[in-house]
């Protein structure tokens, strides 16, 4: 029987780049899609951007653009890397988007008309110098545990405690760096907690892997609180209806996003909408995501649905996390590596797809990405193995049969091939990837070691033995078109260049009993994979050292299990090489120095940076340094900071020097032979 099936990637956050560790999850689906429609079900595979939020408006601001604007370019960015890396949504939208919007409105009415909507009012952190509520992630301060400094508002990065913001002392907004103060809001929340019934039938349902599943009973086990659904403007969403100022936290409309893109495809393709959300609906429907936001697939989101009158999820698959070389990925090891990195150096995405599907075995596991392993299992598996049946073949059946093959013999390599289809079929269906690969391999090696005791090219020099060599390689090419069949929802480009190689029609899963026909014309065979040179990824872990950001933008990489981590993630503080060059730095002879009559801080510094007149500027460095000690001394200065006027004269530039806690300043000095004037880059 032919299902309908609706299948859901997480939507990524619009933020950002597409990193490894993002395409697990993508390649996990994608292959699961690409599968289920080879078995020739009807499959709608959709997805789009996550847009709303305070850091995507923060960071829009940050670039002098509209939050429209910051959006739209990434999504263009997103959809090209997905597209090269072979995930074929039917449909990548975004969350900013009509069909969004009216369905979060509507749902969120349904919410309130079933009694589950309340106010409340809280008590909040704002920013009064950008006149804005802080999410916790936007506040820092020292952890009230272990006293590290400047750590987020929700939990400490070095002793790993979790706190509210309220208790970090001395806090200060990431945003504007003033000190918050304590302010009253009335906000909207959705009643969970008198869904706790509802959601433990729900979970006992099918619905959920074991260890998901488990998950959740903790989270009964510590009780359910009631969600909170509204954030204060300035915010970047949907307004609440019927509530001015009032928006819609992200995570509301987020995963009503896979329903809007899925209106946009219906919109498109003339689907029923309807036979796929309604509350009985008969079809399925699949949501993918990484085990980090299983509180808000596996709670919020049926919640939702159920008390708003859709369908609920038929199961929630999870994965588990992106380890490189098995740690985290990590900027300063360059495994912190995005998907366009990826394809400048290595190329080949699936290599990755095959690496990422022989790992995955449909649990929660983290997966680790083993850089020399990778190579390794690349180079073996699909080249050393798989490929060689053809290239090993193929060329005795152009050159000496006219390019035709016979039809496939009952060889017991390929009835066994055959008769794995089902075993194969089911590890896919389970997720299990990693054990439908090494049934294929296995396989695959069996089709190797018939090669090898056949020894065609010994057949192709002694006379008489036409026959049996045409049989072995038609076999062989027959063996390799099964292998072919059943890695294509891992290997889609190259099943196709194959098919075409073969002259068959696109590769479907009942194509497993229909052999090549007897005289059937294949093309000249050309190499179809070259092996990965352990250079290219070394090149690659390089580049993205060189390419080092501060840490904040890889908040995926401090992300864990805990919905709170989804608050909001802060902006990468990042400025271009084109913002660097605009500073000015020269090498400044410091010629004359002395004390500033009534300033407690300042000394007086006079600085030969090779103009006519020496510089002004008056430095902060009193406290450190006796003006005797100073003149003759180089150090470093920014020549283009405007001048400024200041109670005891113009400062007509900056020195540098260096201070926290710990003590200083310590103003910088060159090494010798360093000139005055020289410029700094
Ligand atoms: N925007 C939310 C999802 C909203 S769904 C209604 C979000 N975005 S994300 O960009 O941070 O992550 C998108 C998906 O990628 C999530 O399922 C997440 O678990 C997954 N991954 C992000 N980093 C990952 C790894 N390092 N490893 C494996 N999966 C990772 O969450
Ligand atoms: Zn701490």
């Amino acid at each position: 029987m032919t299902r309908k099936i609706l299948v859901t990637s997480a939507l990524p956050y619009a933020n950002g780049s597409i990193h490894l560790g993002h395409l697990v999850e993508y390649i996990q689906t994608d292959v699961w899609v690409r599968f289920q429609k080879m078995q020739g079900h009807e499959v709608h595979y959709v997805c789009a951007d996550d847009t709303h939020g305070t850091p995507i408006m923060l960071r829009a601001e940050k670039e002098g653009i509209t939050p429209e604007q910051l959006i739209d370019k990434v999504h263009a960015e997103h959809a090209m890397d997905f597209a090269e890396f072979l995930v074929e949504f039917d449909n990548y939208h975004s969350t900013n988007s009509s069909e969004n919007k009216e369905l979060a409105q509507g749902i969120y009415r349904a919410l309130k008309a079933n009694g589950k909507i309340a106010t409340k009012t809280i008590e909040q952190y704002y920013d009064p110098l950008k006149n804005m509520f802080l999410p916790d992630r936007f506040i820092k301060g020292e952890c009230p545990k272990c006293h590290a400094k400047d750590q987020y508002g929700d939990s400490c990065e070095v002793c790993g405690a979790t706190y509210s913001p309220t208790e970090l002392i001395n806090p200060f907004s990431a945003v504007s760096g003033a000190t918050p103060v304590r302010k009253e809001t009335e906000h909207y929340f959705f009643k969970l907690s008198e869904c706790e019934d509802f959601l433990k039938d729900w979970t006992r349902s099918g619905t959920l892997q074991a260890e998901a599943a488990n998950k959740m009973g903790e989270w009964f086990a510590s009780g359910l609180s009631d969600w909170d659904i509204s954030r204060d403007a300035p915010y970047f969403g949907f307004e609440i209806p019927d509530a001015p100022g009032k928006y819609f936290y992200v995570w509301l409309d987020a995963p009503i996003g896979y329903m809007a893109s899925f209106k946009n495809l219906c919109a498109r393709k003339g689907l029923d909408f309807d036979e796929y959300w309604k509350k009985d609906s008969t079809t399925e429907l699949y949501h993918f995501i990484g085990k980090d936001i299983l509180y808000f697939h596996a709670l919020f989101w049926p919640a939702t649905l159920e008390y708003s009158g859709y369908r609920k999820p038929t199961q929630i698959h999870a994965h588990g996390f992106l380890t490189v070389n098995g740690e985290k990925m990590s900027k300063s090891r360059g495994t912190f590596i995005t998907a366009r990195s990826y394809l400048d150096h290595v190329k080949n995405p699936e290599y990755l797809r095959y690496y990422y599907a022989a790992k995955l075995n449909g649990t929660m596991e983290d997966i680790d990405l083993n850089l020399e392993d990778f190579v390794a299992r690349v180079n073996s598996d699909l080249v050393g193995k798989y490929i060689n049946i053809a290239s090993r073949t193929a060329g005795f059946i152009a050159k000496r049969f006219d390019a035709k093959v016979r039809a496939a013999s009952a060889s017991p390599v390929i009835v066994e091939m055959r008769a794995a289809a089902q075993a194969i079929a089911d590890s896919y269906a389970a997720r299990d990837y990693g054990r439908a690969l090494r049934e294929i391999m296995a396989l695959a090696d069996k089709a190797n070691a018939y090669v090898a005791e056949a020894a065609p090219w010994d057949m192709a020099k002694k006379e008489g033995q036409e026959a049996a060599l045409h049989t072995v390689c038609s076999d062989a090419l027959e063996m390799f078109r099964l292998l072919t069949l059943y890695l294509k929802p891992v290997l889609p480009k190259l099943a196709t260049s194959i098919e075409a190689f073969l002259k068959i029609a696109p590769l479907e899963w009942n194509a497993v009993q229909n052999g090549l026909n007897d005289g059937h014309a294949i093309e000249t065979y050309q190499h179809l994979v070259t092996r990965i040179d352990p250079k290219q990824i070394e090149a690659m872990t390089e580049a993205n050292k060189e390419s080092l950001q501060p840490a904040t933008q890889g908040h995926s990489q401090v992300r864990h299990a805990e919905a709170q981590q989804h608050e909001v993630q802060p902006v990468a503080e990042t400025i271009s090489i084109d913002d660097f060059a605009k500073v000015d730095l020269r090498i400044a002879k410091i010629v004359d120095a002395a004390h500033v009559e009534g300033a407690e801080k300042l000394l007086r510094l006079s600085l030969d940076i090779g103009e006519e007149q020496p510089r002004q500027v008056f430095a902060g460095i009193k406290s450190a340094y006796d003006p005797a000690t100073l003149v003759g001394r180089l150090t470093v200065m920014v020549a283009n900071l405007a001048p400024r006027k200041m109670k005891f004269g113009m400062s007509e530039g900056m020195v540098l020097a260096a201070s926290d806690e710990r003590g200083g300043p310590y103003i910088l000095s060159p090494d010798a032979g360093a000139q005055p004037g020289m410029r700094v880059k």
